[in-house]
């Protein structure tokens, strides 16, 4: 359990890197990063992938080992709490992109915006102009989760670098790391259970490690389940059973159970289709047609049609599938 005077510093915040080579996985991308600060020569990024993969990170490493010394007058950081309408852009980013200030030698001084998907398209249209002009002083380092809200133009400016989900190893060996200094005490079945729930998002692990620990004197299977908001695997695999065996009406009184307690259909339709995907069970054939199936439901219902009913078509098209 972790001592009192621990809660108040988020294990996110305490464990995040501090260089590059603290960051866990995409080998390849965080290698390109490496080479630039290696070069000394910056060009303007954005960096994309999912959430908690180490993005935000990343782009914080490679300023600080860029400009060492200098961080605190050569960067100016812009995250989504801050208003970033073109204003901002016109204010905040040409005043500093104007600024003189001194960086070591052959570098430029660099702009952070983080969650730079979320910038309206004139901001980012006035951002593309100072790319330009201030290009010979200034370079942008851009983190996302989805560069296709990037308008092109900025995109043509920038190297893409690409993150993906962190795998389960690389995520288990960190939250191991963690464990051990905070002497947390966790099972394997905690362990594994993090894992699950985490689903390749670092900072959800480490946020549920810390959730569990704060709450339970022990981090198991169970205290996992409990404290963080998704619905359990064990009435989930029952669920998926009863649908493997083609009964709807047993599969759809259990789900109308996990409904009731409040989940939504999407968190339910997620939680059974990563259970899909391990389940030993299910023949390979079904399962691809299952993934297809539930890949489906997830589209209808980001598009809106969220009813009880699609949930109960979800079973029965489950159970139907041969
Ligand atoms: N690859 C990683 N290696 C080590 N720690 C990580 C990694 N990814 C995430 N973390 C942990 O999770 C926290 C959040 O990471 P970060 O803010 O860099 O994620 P992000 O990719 O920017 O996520 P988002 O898309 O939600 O902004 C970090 O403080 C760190 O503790
Ligand atoms: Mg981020």
């Amino acid at each position: 359990m972790l001592k009192t005077s621990e809660y108040a510093k988020p294990l996110v915040e305490k464990y995040r890197p501090v260089t590059l080579d603290d960051v866990v996985g995409n080998e390849m991308a965080v290698e390109q990063l490496k080479a630039i600060v290696d070069e000394g020569n910056m060009p303007n990024l954005i960096v994309v992938g999912p959430p908690g993969t180490g993005k935000t990170s990343s782009v914080m490493c490679l300023a600080r080992q860029m400009l060492e010394g200098y961080v605190k007058e050569a960067v100016l950081e812009l995250n989504a709490s801050d208003e970033r309408g073109i204003d901002v852009v016109r204010d905040k980013i040409k005043q500093f992109a104007t600024q003189k200030v001194n960086t070591p030698e052959g570098t430029q001084k660099i702009i952070i915006l983080d969650e730079a998907d979320s910038m309206t398209e004139s901001a980012q249209q006035a951002l593309r102009m100072i790319m330009t002009e201030y290009s010979s002083t200034t370079r942008f380092a851009l983190a996302c989760n989805d560069s296709s809200k990037i308008i092109e133009p900025i995109q043509s400016r920038c190297a893409i670098i690409r993150y993906t989900k962190l795998s389960d190893e690389e995520i288990l060996e960190r939250l191991n790391q963690v464990i051990e200094k905070e002497e947390i005490k966790c099972d394997e079945s905690g362990l594994q259970a993090l894992l699950f729930t985490a689903d390749g998002d670092m900072r959800y692990a480490l946020n549920n490690l810390q959730a569990t620990s704060a709450g339970f004197s022990e981090v198991t299977r169970d205290n996992v389940f409990k404290v963080c908001d998704m619905p359990h695997p064990d009435i989930m695999k029952t669920i998926l059973d009863c649908c493997n065996r083609g009964e709807f009406d047993e599969a759809a009184e259990n789900v109308d159970i996990i409904y009731q307690e409040g989940y939504n259909i999407m968190d339910i339709i997620s939680t059974i289709t990563k259970l899909i995907q391990t389940d030993e069970d299910i023949t390979d054939e079904k399962r691809l047609n299952y993934l297809r199936e539930s890949t489906e439901f997830k589209m209808r219902i980001l598009e809106g049609l969220d009813s009880h009913l699609q949930l109960h078509s979800y079973l029965a098209t489950l159970c139907s599938t041969r």
